[in-house]
């Protein structure tokens, strides 16, 4: 648990204390579902209607019956060992889909090691989790519930059996699958619910549809930079066919390097994972514990794989603060720093990761820029958001490194100075070198 977390933790535990849920109940209530819960229309501009048709599983269409069921669930605390935690507690409509915490909260108040990312355009994704270990929206619901610091339920039949005895679930699940209530089915249902919340519908889709004006000056120098200077395009990529800027891949961009030891945890868990490596271990694995930071490797064990994460999507970014797998930076600029130092030096960081040399300002036109990717329904909230972020970011920029980011500290020579993560001067070559991955 990071001490921002735990700081967190002990904030919500202290607010609930006072509001009255009475002492030891800190998970929070499961929040109810409003209007920003109701299935979204596909009549949205920018929407890809090509790869929705393609994205629906054949083996589970959509029905009203199937996504009505669906969100009753996604909002049930039920679904949860002790009745506290629905999915919604961490993918909350009002905050994007999300919980806006570092990493989320599960069951006795307990926090993951990672980042609860948002449900909106989901059912786009090739792989979901940050690291990519559940294929489908429908495998990938099967986890949280069976986590036990998430959902914390023993296994699937005490789920289902819980599931049989609640009459209006007898009543939608028949309605829905013609059948009792099945784990199969219990995702099923979850992920045709997921497939309705979609958000596209923002100033960008208006101005790539031809209005020129959707875009501020500010935004489309911005705009300029991201496929130029900036070097986002080449991994956050935006085509018309699959508008959702991400190329679906896994890179180490150094975000884990500021903590994490590659090499001695890659060896503990390639042990660990020899003795079983089902898709419930790397579940328990990344979620609560240090291996956490080895991302994609917990499911590749490829060495290059070590350290990186899905390269996420960049719509709604204004209601799904905090930002990269570990919730660690609190604002855009934050990110837009960490890029423009060349990320943090670790064996693994990707060759995409380099030093950009942008200025304050055309940091500030991406940061706008990001805005104008946010939904309609979303855009109040994002603006205020945005302005709050500006406002720290004139003050408070952690992750600035100017020096680096001009080029002005080399790689490695004279006068470049950490954070390095696991290759900086005085590390172990022993402990941290790649090729000792093996062990010797
Ligand atoms: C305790 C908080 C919590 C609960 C409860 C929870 N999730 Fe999540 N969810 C997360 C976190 C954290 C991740 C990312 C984990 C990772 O990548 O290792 C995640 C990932 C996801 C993703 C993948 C999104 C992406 O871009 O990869 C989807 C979809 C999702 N959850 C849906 C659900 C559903 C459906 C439920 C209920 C069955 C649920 N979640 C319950 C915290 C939670
Ligand atoms: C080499 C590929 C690559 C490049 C280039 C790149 N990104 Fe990323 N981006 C990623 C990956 C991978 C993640 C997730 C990393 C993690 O959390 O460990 C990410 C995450 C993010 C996030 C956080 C998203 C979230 O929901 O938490 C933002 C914001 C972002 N990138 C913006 C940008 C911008 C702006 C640029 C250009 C200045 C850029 N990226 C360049 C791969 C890249």
């Amino acid at each position: 648990m990071s001490g921002k977390s735990l700081a967190l933790g002990l904030l919500i535990v202290a607010a609930f204390g006072v509001a009255g849920y009475g002492i030891g109940r800190a998970t929070m209530p499961a929040p109810k579902p409003d209007a920003l819960a109701e299935p979204k229309s596909v009549d949205q501009v920018g929407f890809p209607e090509q790869l929705y048709k393609w994205s629906i599983p054949p083996d589970n269409p959509q029905s009203a019956a199937k996504v009505a069921l669906g969100k009753e669930l996604f909002f049930d605390p039920r679904l949860s060992v002790d009745n506290t935690v629905a999915c919604a507690n961490c993918h909350d409509p009002d905050k994007g889909f999300t919980d806006q915490l570092p990493t989320a909260m599960g069951v006795h108040a307990k926090f993951g090691h990672r980042n609860a990312p948002t449900v909106l355009n989901s059912m786009f994704n090739i792989e979901q989790f940050w690291d990519g270990r559940a294929p489908t929206l429908e495998d990938q619901a099967e986890q949280p519930i069976l986590n036990p610091i998430e959902m914390g339920m023993p296994d699937e039949q005490t789920v289902v059996a819980k599931l049989s005895k609640i009459p209006e679930y007898q009543k939608g699940f028949q309605e829905a699958f013609g059948s009792a209530p099945t784990y199969r089915n219990l995702v099923e249902a979850l992920a045709a619910y997921e497939r309705t919340q979609n958000a596209f519908d923002s100033p960008f889709d208006r101005f790539m549809a031809g209005d020129a004006n959707a875009l501020t000056a500010q935004q489309k120098r911005g705009w300029a930079i991201f496929n130029g200077q900036g070097r986002c395009m080449s991994c956050h990529g935006w085509n018309p066919t699959r508008p959702l800027f991400t190329d679906d891949r896994f890179h180490n961009i150094g975000v884990s390097a500021h903590s994490a030891q590659f090499v001695p945890h890659a060896r503990q868990a390639l042990a660990l994972l020899a003795k079983g490596g089902g898709s419930q271990q790397i579940d328990r694995l990344a979620i609560a514990t240090d291996l956490s930071e080895l991302g994609r490797f917990l499911v590749t064990k490829q060495p290059h794989d070590i350290g990186a994460f899905r390269t996420m999507g960049l719509r709604n970014l204004y209601v799904t603060e905090p930002y990269f797998h570990d919730g660690s930076q609190a604002t855009i600029w934050d990110t837009l720093d960490h890029y423009n130092k060349g990320g943090v030096q670790n064996p693994y960081l990707d060759g995409g990761i380099v030093p950009l040399g942008l200025s304050e300002e055309q940091e500030d036109d991406l940061a706008a820029f990001l805005l104008s990717l946010t939904n309609q329904r979303y855009m109040a909230e994002a603006e205020k958001e945005y302005r709050n972020q500006f406002r720290i970011s004139r003050t408070t920029r952690p992750q600035r490194d100017t020096a680096a980011a001009m080029g002005l500290k080399g790689r490695n020579g004279p006068g470049f100075s950490g954070p390095f993560g696991d290759i900086g001067p005085g590390q172990s070559a022993m402990i941290e070198n790649p090729a000792s991955l093996g062990g010797y």
